[in-house]
């Protein structure tokens, strides 16, 4: 997470992969997504703590922008690996670090 939402260089890389008639189309229902047959893993770290209920949730720009870009798309469940709060202190961070390694190594195989 930069600045509450995707780092610039994520958002570039954004910015060619969501293209009309390529990755999404519209017709008379609206925006169709045409990449549906994806399957997409986002790994996320953020400094501080962002889930439901803490007093930043509503700062939270990262996760809720990509789960509605890949939406977008046609990717409506993309599996996040997250790792918040690594910016807290040491106890935080490994924690966090140790959550997400379990989480990926449990990211069932393809
Ligand atoms: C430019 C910049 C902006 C950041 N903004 C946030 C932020 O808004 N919220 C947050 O929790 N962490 C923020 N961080 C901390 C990063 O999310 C954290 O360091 C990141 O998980 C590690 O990624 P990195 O190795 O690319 O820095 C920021 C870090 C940088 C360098």
């Amino acid at each position: 997470m930069y600045n509450f939402t995707i780092p610039s260089q994520l958002k570039a890389w954004i910015d060619r992969i969501l293209v009309a008639g390529k990755t999404f189309k519209y017709d008379a229902n609206g925006p169709q997504g045409l990449a549906g047959n994806k399957r997409v893993i986002v790994a996320i770290s953020r400094g501080g703590y962002y889930g439901a209920g803490t007093p930043a949730a509503s700062m939270e720009h990262l996760e809720t922008y990509l789960r509605g870009v890949f939406a977008f798309i046609g990717i409506t469940s993309p599996e996040f690996i997250i790792a918040d709060g690594i910016q807290v202190g040491p106890e935080h961070r490994e924690k966090a670090l140790a959550g997400a390694l379990q989480a990926a190594t449990s990211l069932r195989a393809a």
